[in-house]
């Protein structure tokens, strides 16, 4: 699977995203001048001169708060503090990473900051670059900066400290990189845990360093370039290890645990109030498109079963006490969360007006200047907390924060801008911009974050609840799965797959086995996800679908896979925007999976990682064959 997705991926940014030699174990050669590597800095080769970028820096006494590090790395005190979300005048626990916001710019060949320093006693130009600024710097380039010859260090005397910093190329811009962070790499670490934590590709974190599956060590002290899409979080780099990303690679030696940032939450959110202002203008404008789409779109709803299917088991399990303690005990279990008091989220939804509101029980909020989708609930949400909470995987949204108040909770989560994939696979105006290729990455999309939930949470959980209302695309249509309010670990007592009578879920997608006996196993999401492909692929409702000629799903299946008519019927049953814009026979192969994914014994079914395995090989027979070109044109 992992030769699988790199030969897509290779196939798919051919040196695209090569951007900057990696420095490797230069840093002590301090004599050395070869340029094969980024050792005197990042090369400007963006496709701007100047950018915002950000670097991580470890607090460490006497460089450990808010003010002490930015005087440092000479960068703006309020932004550090927001961007880490913490008071101005915040002292950061030794050890615990601080995220710095800069602006990058081109100096002659490289990009750098400037940062100045003054010389202590017993300060070498490697002490300087490696012990002060970690890594930030090298002593290569702080000498071809300053002209002084390293013998000649004189305390009390200034230094122009170069700090290592990157703006991204046409080609990352182009594939949605909008951000490089000069991540400083610690002992224990490799590029698969780094990637992990900004929930970043490690192949295109590879890539942007010029490394590769086989060459791709990396040193401590050293900065690793780590592309992004969005501005990083304070969550990420002070949240505990997350789980190993769904790679197939051994987990890397973790971490020693940084310092605990369980305290930063009681710290007022800075800036929501800032934000509001922005808010109500782009809310307002925002609202006005948002809400126009929504009201169209409202009234085709069919079946809006999925937002209360996933509250109404809670309102039984319920207990105030119990929130409450769970919301005392929440620095603990998760502390990557913000806890916001419910002052600041109606600050952030304008009082939940009506103006913020997008479905259900869901609003749109803004914090620090962010979208956020704020989702207010019933009952017991500690499993949905606890389970997200372990989970960090590009594809399952993130919570980012809670709140209870009332009886209520609140949960925060990572803002998809285009929303539930629902809204674009039905309505007709929508679905012209999806693509073959765009259908064909949410499918991979959806599949991958349900492999990681499947394999790589301990125990291993099942969503229950897969469907294209809880599923959501973000701003370049990436997919994310949400709503875990149904979730549940697949393990029984005896480690046998677990027994309910409880059968919840949304109509249409349930498995035949739950249905009948309340067998869960993560054969159920492979059941729900091949129904998902069925929608994805048709452009009709799942209802319809079942309407159709009153047929089972099997049926439609059997008629177009093994009927003599079979290709008049695949044409017949796609979604009509797509007529002529795929190809027949890897469609064919993705309705054969479909036709696996609905098995009625769950054991004749693919798990999730075969369907993943699948779905990779017919992109990337997609992409060397001659529809290469074609689809292209479309993407465009
Ligand atoms: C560094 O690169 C330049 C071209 O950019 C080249 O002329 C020079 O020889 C290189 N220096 C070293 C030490 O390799
Ligand atoms: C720092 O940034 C803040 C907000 O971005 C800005 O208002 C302030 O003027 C900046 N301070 C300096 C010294 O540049
Ligand atoms: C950094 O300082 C050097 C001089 O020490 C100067 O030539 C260069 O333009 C400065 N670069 C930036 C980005 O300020
Ligand atoms: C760099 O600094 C770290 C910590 O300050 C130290 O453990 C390490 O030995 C240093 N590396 C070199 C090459 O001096």
């Amino acid at each position: 699977m992992i030769s699988a997705i790199s030969i897509l991926l290779i196939s798919c940014f051919p040196l695209i995203l090569a951007q900057q030699p990696y420095i490797r174990d230069q840093l002590e050669d301090c004599d050395s001048r070869d340029n094969s590597t980024s050792v005197l800095g990042y090369t400007c080769n963006g496709f701007r001169r100047s950018c915002q970028a950000y670097l991580t820096f470890r607090a460490q006494p006497p460089y450990n708060s808010v003010a002490t590090i930015s005087t440092l790395l000479y960068v703006n005190s309020s932004q550090l503090s927001q961007l880490n979300s913490v008071p101005e005048d915040a002292v950061f626990q030794t050890n615990r990473m601080v995220l710095v916001p800069v602006t990058c710019s081109c100096s002659g060949q490289n990009y750098q900051i400037n940062a100045s320093y003054v010389i202590q006693a017993g300060d070498t130009y490697l002490i300087i670059a490696n012990n002060t600024f970690q890594g930030l710097s090298t002593c290569q380039s702080l000498e071809v900066q300053n002209r002084i010859p390293a013998r000649d260090l004189d305390p009390g005397a200034r230094l122009t400290v170069p700090l290592r910093c990157a703006c991204p190329t046409q080609e990352q811009r182009n594939n949605g990189v909008n951000y490089l962070l000069s991540y400083l790499v610690t002992w224990g670490q490799d590029v698969s845990s780094i990637s992990a934590l900004f929930g970043v590709d490690m192949e295109r974190t590879l890539a942007a360093n010029e490394l590769s599956d086989t060459d791709n060590r990396i040193y401590p002290f050293t900065s690793l370039l780590v592309p992004l899409q969005d501005p990083p979080r304070s969550y990420q780099v002070t949240a505990p290890q997350p789980p190993p990303p769904p790679s197939g690679r051994s987990p890397s030696p973790a971490l020693p645990p940084s310092g605990s940032s369980s305290r930063t939450w009681v710290y007022v959110v800075v800036g929501v109030v800032g934000g509001l202002v922005l808010a109500s203008v782009v809310g307002t404008i925002v609202f006005c498109v948002f809400f126009r789409k929504r009201k169209q779109k409202d009234e085709q709803i069919v079946s809006s079963q999925s937002f209360e299917s996933v509250e109404k088991p809670h309102k039984k399990e319920g207990d105030e006490e119990d929130s409450q303690g769970f919301l005392e005990s929440i620095s603990s279990i998760a502390q990557s969360l913000t806890v916001y008091t419910f002052e600041e989220l109606k600050a952030a939804t304008q009082n939940f007006s009506p103006t913020s509101w997008i479905k259900g029980s869901v609003y749109r909020g803004t914090i620090n200047g962010d979208f956020a989708a704020i989702k207010k609930m019933n009952g017991d949400v500690s499993k949905e907390i606890s389970l997200l909470n372990k989970i960090n995987h590009f594809n399952v949204i993130r919570l980012s924060g809670v709140c209870f108040n009332e009886g209520h909770w609140y949960l925060v989560y990572e803002y998809a801008s285009n929303g539930p994939l629902s809204d674009w696979i039905h309505n007709k105006n929508a679905q012209e911009s999806m693509t073959w290729n765009k259908r064909l990455q949410i499918a991979l999309d959806v599949a991958e974050g349900l492999n990681y939930l499947h394999r790589y949470t301990s125990p291993p959980y099942v969503h229950k609840d897969v469907n294209s209302n809880n599923v959501f695309l973000d701003r370049d249509f990436r997919a994310k799965i949400a709503n875990f309010g149904l979730a549940r670990s697949a393990e029984g007592q005896d480690g046998q797959f677990a027994l309910t009578r409880h059968i919840v879920g949304t109509k249409g997608y349930m498995a035949p086995e739950y249905l009948e006996h309340g067998i869960v196993s993560p054969k159920l999401d492979v059941y729900a996800f091949g129904v998902l492909m069925l929608e994805i692929l048709t452009g009709k409702e799942v209802s319809l679908l079942y309407e159709e000629g009153n047929m089972q799903l099997s049926e439609i299946l059997n008629q177009v896979l093994y009927q003599d008519d079979g290709q008049e019927n695949l044409r017949k049953i796609m979604d009509p925007l797509l007529e002529g814009k795929y190809p027949p026979d890897l469609a064919h192969m993705v309705f054969r999976l479909i036709d696996d994914c609905l098995k009625k014994d769950p054991s004749d079914r693919p798990n999730m990682d075969d369907v993943v395995q699948s779905l990779t090989r017919i992109s990337t027979s997609m992409l060397s064959g001659e529809w290469a070109i074609s689809i292209s044109e479309h993407q465009r």
